[in-house]
C-alpha cells in the first residue's frame, strides 16, 4: 500500500470514522479486514484496530491476524481494538463493573506520546461494556477515568498504544490531537488532498462504467447533488441522466428548489416525476420502521425501471448511481462485522444484490458528510447546495410514526419507577412512553421506549437526566421533554398510518420548525433537526410531535442541540396552532444512545 495508515475494521459504527480523521490529518488511509494478510501491511506507517459490537472472549468473535503486532509498526487500538491488543499481548479483559456510553473525564498520567501537549482532564466519548483488567507486560496506564483505570495504556518503546475511549468522534475535544501525535510518531507523509480524491475516483468510475451509462437518483440533498456533478465530470453529460423521484414524502417545496438548484448549475440531464401515490400505497399499514424502510427502497427501485422503460432507455446500458455515503453503509450493517442499526434505503437486499453484480456506482461511498461537503465546494457547487441540512432518503415517511392503535406494552413498572426516582432528582415528573423507537449503544441497534419528563429544568439538568435514564434504565433509549403544554396528557397509541393528510401536516409542522432556525440564525449551529410525527394521543384525534435538533460534525455521534427557550417556545405555539397536535416535546437525547431519526 501507499505510506499511509491501515485501519482494521471490527465491526465499529466509528471504524471508517478513523480512517476520514486519518484523511483530515492529510495522511492516505485504508480500510482492511482484521484477518488481514501481513503483505498487506507493506508500506504502511502504522496500524489502527477500530472498535466493534463483539467481546475480546466471544467464540464468534472476528478472526484476527496477530502477526500484526508483530510487524514492527506502530499499532493503535481503540476500544474493542485496545481489550484485543492488551488480551492477544498477555493482559486480561473482563465485563465492567457499569457499562459506559458517553462523556467520561481522562485524568491524563502521560503527557507524552500519544497525549503529548494535552491537558491534565479531557473530556473523553465512551462506548463500551468491557474493560482492560490487567496490562501485558511492558504497558504502563497513560490516563484513566473514574469508571476505567485502564482507559489509555502503551508500551511506549515498541510503539504500541489501547484507548479504551473514541479519539475519533467530535466529542473527545482532543481526539484529533490524539490520533495527530499517534501519525508523527508513526512518521506518516502529509500529502492526502481532496484534488487526489476527484483524481482517483474519476479513475475508478471510468473503468467501473466502461461504455455504459449511469443513471443516478438524485434526491436533492448534498450527497446525490455531488454525486451527480462528480459523474457528470467523470463520464460527461450525454452518459448521465439524473431522476429526481418525488415520493411524497418530501418537505414542502423541495422538489421544485432541488430543480431549481441543478438548473441554475447548467444541468439539463435531470429528469423529475411524481410517484408520491406509488409510495403511499405500497407503505399502506406498515408500522415496523424496518418494513417501511425496505417497502420505500423496493419502490423506489421499481419506479426507476418504469421510467427507464418509459424513456426507452436500454436497462443493461445503465448502471444505478447512488450518493451513498459511509455511514448509511455501516449502519446498515453493510460492512463485514457491523450490526444492522437502521437499513438506509439504499443498501435494501435488492441494491445489495445490484452491487453484487457490479451494477451500482457509488463514488461517494467512502466518505462522511464533511468531505463531501469539501468534496462538493473543490468541485464548485455553492455553499447554499453543499451546507444544506441533510434529509433521508425516506424523507417524512420514517418521521412520521406509524401504529395499530391497539399496541399493549407489558412490564414496565419497575422502568417507570426507576425513570421517576432519577426525574424527581432533578424536580421533574416522567412517564415512559407507549412506543418505540430506534437507538444505538455500544455498536447495537436498540429499539426501546422514550420517556417523557415534564417540569421547569434548564438544558444542563435535562442533559444530565437524560444520561443517567438511558445508561440505567434498559427500557429506555431516548429521553424528551415536554415543551407545551405544561402537563403531559395521558397519551396512547392512536392507530395512524402513512397518509397525505398526516404527511401535510407533518410538512407543516417542518417548516415551522425550519423557518424559525432560519429566521434566528441557527442554520449553521444545528446540523439538521428532524420533526417526528408521533401517533400518541389523549383524545384518540390529535398527535404529538417531537423536535430533534441535532449538532454533529459527521452524524455518527450527535450532542442535542439547545436552542434558545424562546425559540423553541414560539415553534411549539405555531405548531399548536395547525390543530391536530396535542403536545410538543423535545428530543434531550445524544446519539449513542439515540439515533438522529426515530426510525
Ligand atoms: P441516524 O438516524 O442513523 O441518522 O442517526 C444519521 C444520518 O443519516 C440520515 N439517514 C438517512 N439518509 N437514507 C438516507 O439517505 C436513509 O434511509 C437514512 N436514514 C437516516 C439521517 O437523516 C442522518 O442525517
Amino acid at each position: 500500500m501507499k505510506s499511509g495508515i491501515v485501519v482494521l475494521d471490527f465491526g465499529g459504527q466509528y471504524a471508517h470514522l478513523i480512517a476520514n480523521r486519518v484523511r483530515r490529518l492529510r495522511v492516505y488511509s485504508e480500510i482492511q479486514p482484521p484477518d488481514v494478510d501481513a503483505k498487506e501491511l507493506e508500506g504502511a506507517c502504522g496500524v489502527i484496530l477500530s472498535g466493534g459490537p463483539a467481546s475480546v472472549y466471544d467464540p464468534d468473535a472476528p478472526p484476527f491476524n496477530a502477526e500484526v503486532l508483530r510487524a514492527g509498526l506502530p499499532v493503535l487500538g481503540l476500544c474493542y481494538g485496545h481489550q484485543l491488543v492488551c488480551q492477544c499481548l498477555g493482559g486480561e479483559v473482563a465485563p465492567g463493573s457499569t457499562k459506559e456510553f458517553g462523556s467520561a473525564v481522562l485524568a491524563v498520567r502521560s503527557r507524552s506520546g500519544i497525549l503529548k501537549d494535552l491537558a491534565d482532564r479531557e473530556v473523553v466519548w465512551m462506548s463500551h461494556g468491557d474493560a482492560v483488567r490487567r496490562l501485558p507486560d511492558g504497558f504502563e496506564v497513560l490516563g484513566s477515568t473514574p469508571d476505567c483505570p485502564t482507559a489509555a495504556v502503551g508500551d511506549p518503546g515498541r510503539r504500541i498504544y489501547g484507548l479504551q475511549f473514541h479519539p475519533e468522534v467530535a466529542h473527545t475535544p482532543s481526539g484529533m490531537k490524539i490520533l495527530d501525535n499517534f501519525l508523527t510518531l508513526c512518521g506518516c507523509p502529509r500529502t492526502w488532498t481532496m484534488e487526489n480524491y476527484i483524481r482517483a475516483t474519476t479513475e475508478e468510475v471510468r473503468a467501473q462504467v466502461g461504455d455504459r451509462n449511469v443513471f443516478l437518483l438524485v434526491s436533492g440533498g448534498v450527497d446525490s447533488a455531488v454525486a451527480f456533478v462528480l459523474l457528470n465530470r467523470a463520464l460527461g453529460e450525454a452518459r448521465v441522466l439524473g431522476l429526481h423521484i418525488d415520493n411524497g414524502f418530501m418537505r414542502k417545496r423541495e422538489t421544485a428548489l432541488v430543480r431549481e438548484a441543478l438548473r441554475e448549475q447548467g444541468f439539463r440531464n435531470l429528469h423529475v416525476v411524481d410517484a408520491s401515490e406509488d409510495f403511499l400505497l405500497d407503505t399502506e399499514g406498515l408500522t415496523d420502521p424496518e418494513a417501511k424502510r425496505k417497502a420505500i427502497g423496493t419502490t423506489f427501485l421499481r419506479v426507476k425501471d418504469r421510467v427507464l422503460a418509459d424513456l426507452r432507455l436500454d436497462p443493461e446500458a445503465y448502471l444505478l448511481g447512488q450518493g451513498t455515503l459511509y455511514p448509511d453503509t455501516i449502519e446498515s450493517g453493510g460492512t463485514r462485522h457491523a450490526a444492522v442499526i437502521k437499513t438506509h434505503h439504499n443498501r435494501i437486499d435488492l441494491i445489495a444484490a445490484l452491487i453484487a453484480e457490479g451494477k451500482v456506482v457509488e463514488p461517494l461511498a467512502q466518505l462522511y458528510k464533511d468531505e463531501v461537503r469539501e468534496l462538493g465546494e473543490t468541485l464548485g457547487l455553492p455553499k447554499r447546495l453543499v451546507y444544506r441540512h441533510p434529509f433521508p432518503g425516506p424523507g417524512l415517511a420514517v418521521r412520521a410514526l406509524c401504529a395499530r392503535g391497539d399496541e399493549q406494552f407489558e412490564g414496565l413498572e419497575e422502568a417507570q419507577g426507576q425513570v421517576e426516582e432519577i426525574a424527581a432528582r432533578y424536580g421533574l415528573k416522567a412517564r415512559i412512553l407507549p412506543l418505540r423507537s430506534v437507538g444505538v449503544q455500544g455498536d447495537f441497534r436498540t429499539y426501546a421506549h422514550p420517556a417523557a419528563l415534564w417540569g421547569e429544568a434548564g438544558w444542563g439538568d435535562l442533559e444530565r437526566a437524560s444520561t443517567e435514564i438511558t445508561n440505567r434504565v434498559r427500557a429506555v433509549n431516548r429521553v424528551v421533554y415536554l415543551i407545551a403544554p405544561d402537563t403531559l396528557p395521558a397519551l396512547r397509541p392512536k392507530r395512524a398510518f402513512l397518509s397525505r393528510p398526516r404527511l401535510d401536516l407533518l410538512r407543516e409542522a417542518d417548516e415551522i420548525a425550519m423557518t424559525a432556525l432560519e429566521t434566528h440564525g441557527l442554520m449553521d449551529e444545528v446540523s439538521q433537526m428532524p420533526t417526528v410525527l408521533v401517533p400518541l394521543s389523549s383524545d384518540g384525534q390529535r398527535e404529538a410531535v417531537v423536535l430533534r435538533p441535532v449538532s454533529t460534525p459527521d452524524f455518527m455521534t450527535a450532542r442535542f442541540t439547545e436552542l434558545p427557550r424562546p425559540v423553541v417556545d414560539e415553534i411549539a405555539k405555531r405548531i399548536l396552532a395547525l390543530g391536530g397536535m396535542e403536545a410538543v416535546l423535545y428530543d434531550v437525547t445524544h446519539k449513542p444512545p439515540g439515533t438522529i431519526e426515530w426510525e
